[in-house]
């Protein structure tokens, strides 16, 4: 009955990349705005490939063309053709200056790419969005990274509704205009892509701070954002001045405008954009305070404040060629914010969230049937391939890379990379070329991990002889399931280890055949399909802590028993790997539970984590990390026949066991006494001690649901700020607490005016667990404040159901799967790149046990057949058909 879907074309490949037959030297930008329609004039100043002869073709999406003039002469009709988005005329030559005159509709733009309104018609502001395709939403244009031009923009508005004018590059003067209007012009003289210009136009306030870049030039931080939200950008500002000062003396790179403008909007499909000199930020990933703002999302703003900024090296002065290469400055700019939020806070627990993001994201999309490798060979819609596998995949590829070349051979070839390709259009063989030359090594076997899908395992075996004190290690990598059966290369894979005792004391290591290879920790470079590491003068058989700081982007198949990884958990000073030993021995637990076998690694997990809960040593925020097994994403990934509402309770009766072993009056007195230590700071002492709090009282109230909903009543009427407040609302409401109701009242009128903190109102009651959660998220639907139309609330209130809780979202009865497609069919009209990233939820459909999968294929089949659905919505829907 259905109709079957039409699988979309994957009409772009890598494979036929073309210089650009025409590129644009200068453009000069004229914009008269207006919220309902603006006029926008470009002068381009072209420059034919004397190489290619083929005529000149324009981008341009939706756009009412006015008038065409070329060389100063206007067209006749015969003499270009607008059909299919692309504009083609007639007669240029190396030189000409094409001069194009458009209409745009800014209030009528809902899925906010191009110019659009952010907020209302009589108090928004105007702004754009063009990475990656939105500037032929502005003028027509040679869309495309690889065409570099010099920009000179000029603004036009009325002063009373438009007083602040930006745009991206350096101011160039400013006046009055008659009829109450103005203008300012501003000139960018780096070279950019298309997908980098910005402007912003409104009514907007400012905060300002002077900075002087380590090679000498005075340059203005401003943040601009509405009236009621700028007392929140000081927090960002300082983060700001962090990053900078981090870039010149971690990578050399210095600013290189006089004005850097950050603008915070709640309107905005992802979480930043870093356009050059004008970064534009969704408002949840830049303001902050602490009455509205918990300290993961403090952490959060600080790492996208640094991610955006950094892209003006990695990214914009080192721009990518096409968007196959989007990982070469997204992966690269994920890796540079890791290293600089490890040195602004905790390393270990800056590494155990980044692997616990790609575990929960990246291992489950790589995995299923939207896998693709970090650089893709085809697609059909650019804006679906801004995933877990471009970004956080990515950044373990450069992670691995550093790891390679070390800490100064590294910087060494960053240097070469930015200084070689400053200016240009890259790829990701020029980032190995440039890193590998540097430091006259070849890292071209590097280049398969780009261009495979599909987690790598890497089995673990090993083999100690008494008699010689030889410890040999065997290292194998296999791809497993559907990816492809055709032979591949092996793929360096490097393993940073140790060796410990069964005391819990390191091994001095000495690598058979490698006398520079000492010490107590060294890494491993696995280069083949097997391959044997022996190490002589081990004095007793020990317990390997492997892939130490999770040096390589693999699951790791080792036959470690119970006890080994207990020791591991209780000595590891790898922080990450004491972690990771309890993450592995907890999901052994899991499946001790599920499988009804004997409770031995239950018990180990349980004792280990006793001895640590009283080992004062250990700090607040890592014993809290420890304390929390693999979430239900994780879990999943190891089940073929997948019962979600089963994961759930078997990860609560797993968490109420360790409850139980730590027992309810040490976990009350812990409780009070971090409470005593209630403060609202921010240092790391205070948020530790808060993430702890949170933790010892999600796992009292296992045990004394009653007592623990009192104490979290009493939390949150007391809550000095939003991590407190939130954490408690967030153990009412999933404990049934009988004073839920009037804590979420409360929440609700306290911030009523405060769209982030409205969005967590949402989010924590959407993840409520099991069968009620879906009433309560169509009760919500009906809210006032409740919109399709902006992608943060449908993030908090959908995307949590959908995305965070399993367990309520896959019902039996499909009921969750069929809400999910007819809000995407809905949300697809408004904003197909926000449906388009929603879909993906239903990823993984096809290893749910028998009657979920046919409902969730029936709700898919069916959105399917829907006629006039997105490019973005789909593609991803035909590919997770497949
Ligand atoms: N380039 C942005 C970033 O990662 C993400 C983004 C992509 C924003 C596309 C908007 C549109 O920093
Ligand atoms: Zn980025």
């Amino acid at each position: 009955m259905h109709a079957l879907p039409q699988q979309p074309s994957a009409s772009i490949r890598l494979s036929d990349y073309r210089a650009p037959a025409w590129r644009v030297e200068t453009v000069e930008l004229d914009f008269d705005l207006g919220i309902d329609a603006s006029e926008v004039t470009a002068g381009l100043l072209l420059r034919r490939d004397p190489a290619q002869d083929a005529p000149l073709r324009l981008d341009g999406e939706n756009l009412q063309l006015l008038s065409i003039r070329l060389d100063g002469r206007q067209l006749p009709a015969t003499a270009y053709r607008y059909a299919g988005n692309v504009l083609e005329v007639d007669g240029a030559r190396d030189g000409s200056v094409l001069e194009t005159r458009v209409r745009l509709r800014p209030a009528a733009n809902t899925a906010l790419e191009g110019l659009y309104l952010s907020g209302s018609r009589e108090a928004g502001f105007l702004l754009t969005q063009c990475e990656a395709e939105g500037f032929r939403h502005i003028t027509f244009f040679p869309d495309r990274p690889d065409v570099l031009s010099s920009y000179t923009v000029t603004l036009r508005a009325d002063r009373a509704r438009f007083p602040v004018l930006l745009a991206g590059g350096n101011p160039d003067g400013a006046g009055e205009l008659e009829g109450g209007r103005h203008w300012a012009r501003f000139i960018d003289p780096h070279p950019k892509p298309s997908y980098l210009f910005a402007l912003v136009a409104g009514r907007l306030e400012k905060i300002e701070r002077d900075y002087v870049t380590a090679d000498g030039r005075a340059v203005q931080l401003k943040i601009w954002a509405e009236a009621d939200a700028i007392d929140r950008c000081h927090y960002a500002m300082d983060a700001l001045e962090r990053s900078m000062r981090w870039d010149e003396q971690a990578y050399g790179c210095n600013y290189d405008l006089d004005v850097f403008h950050v603008v915070a909007t709640h309107d905005f499909n992802m979480g930043a954009m870093e356009n050059k000199g004008l970064n534009i930020f969704n408002a949840k990933c830049l303001l902050a305070e602490p009455d509205s703002t918990t300290d993961d999302e403090y952490r959060h703003v600080e790492a996208v404040v640094a991610h955006e900024y950094f892209h003006n090296w990695s990214g914009n002065r080192v721009t990518c060629r096409d968007w196959f290469q989007l990982s070469l400055k997204e992966g690269l700019t994920v890796f540079r914010e890791q290293s600089f939020s490890a040195d602004m806070n905790s390393a270990p627990l800056k590494r155990i969230e980044d692997v616990a993001l790609l575990r929960r994201a990246q291992f489950p999309e790589d995995a299923g049937p939207l896998a693709h490798p970090v650089r893709p060979a085809q697609y059909s819609e650019i804006n679906n391939f801004y995933t877990a596998t471009v970004y956080e995949k990515g950044a373990e590829l450069v992670r691995m890379l550093a790891g390679a070349l070390g800490r100064d051979g590294f910087r060494r070839g960053m240097d070469r990379y930015f200084a070689r390709n400053d200016g240009r259009a890259a790829t990701i063989e020029d980032f190995l070329a440039a890193l590998g030359e540097a430091n006259r090594t070849d890292l071209t076997p590097y280049l398969a991990w780009y261009g495979q899908a599909g987690t790598p395992r890497l089995k673990a075996h090993g083999h100690y002889d008494a008699a010689r004190h030889e410890y040999t290690l065997t290292l194998a990598q296999h791809m497993p399931g559907n990816h492809g059966t055709e032979a591949r290369p092996p793929l360096p894979i490097p393993v940073k280890l140790a060796l410990f005792t069964p005391h819990g004391d390191m091994l001095p290591l000495h690598l058979d055949g490698q006398t520079s290879k000492t010490g107590n920790e060294l890494v491993v470079v696995l280069a083949q399909a097997e391959q044997n590491f022996v190490f002589t003068n081990v004095a007793t058989a020990p317990v390997p802590s492997l892939l130490r700081g999770f040096s390589a982007p693999v699951i790791l198949e080792c036959d470690y028993t119970p006890d080994e990884l207990a020791l591991l958990l209780a000595h590891d000073v790898d922080g990450f790997n004491r972690w990771e030993a309890g993450q592995q021995l907890a999901a052994r637990a899991y499946e001790d539970l599920r499988d009804g076998t004997a409770a031995i690694a239950l018990q180990a997990w349980c004792d280990a984590l006793a001895k640590l809960f009283d080992n004062a040593a250990i700090d607040d925020a890592l014993l809290a990390d420890l304390l929390t097994p693999p979430g239900e994403v994780e879990l999943a990934e190891r089940e073929s026949a997948i019962d979600p509402q089963r994961i759930h309770s078997l990860r609560q009766t797993l968490q109420q066991r360790l409850a139980e072993r730590l027992g309810a009056l040490a976990l009350r007195q812990r409780y009070a006494a971090l409470v005593a230590h209630t403060t609202i700071e921010l240092d790391a002492i205070s948020q530790a001690r808060r993430r702890l709090k949170r933790r010892v009282l999600e796992l009292l109230a296992l045990l004394d649901h009653d007592g623990a909903c009192e104490l979290a009543a009493g939390q949150y009427r007391d809550a000095p700020g939003m991590t407190d407040r939130l954490a408690a609302l967030a153990v009412l409401v999933r404990n049934d607490a009988a004073q839920v109701g009037a804590a979420l009242h409360d929440y609700r009128e306290r911030h009523a005016d405060n769209a982030l903190a409205l969005d967590k109102w949402f989010a924590v009651q959407a993840q409520l667990p099991g069968e009620p959660a879906l009433d309560r998220v169509r009760a919500l639907e009906h809210d006032a404040a409740f919109t399709l139309k902006n992608p943060n609330r449908v993030q908090s209130l959908l995307g949590a159901f959908v995305r965070n809780n399993p367990s309520g979202f896959h019902r039996l009865d499909g009921a969750g799967y069929r809400l999910l497609a007819e809000r995407l069919v809905a949300l697809d009209a408004l904003n197909p790149q926000v449906a388009a990233r929603l879909a993906t939820a239903f990823n993984g459909w096809q290893r749910l046990e028998p009657q979920r999968r046919e409902a969730a294929r029936a709700a898919i089949v069916e959105l399917a057949g829907h006629r006039g659905l997105s490019r973005n919505l789909a593609e991803i829907i035909g590919s997770v058909l497949n």
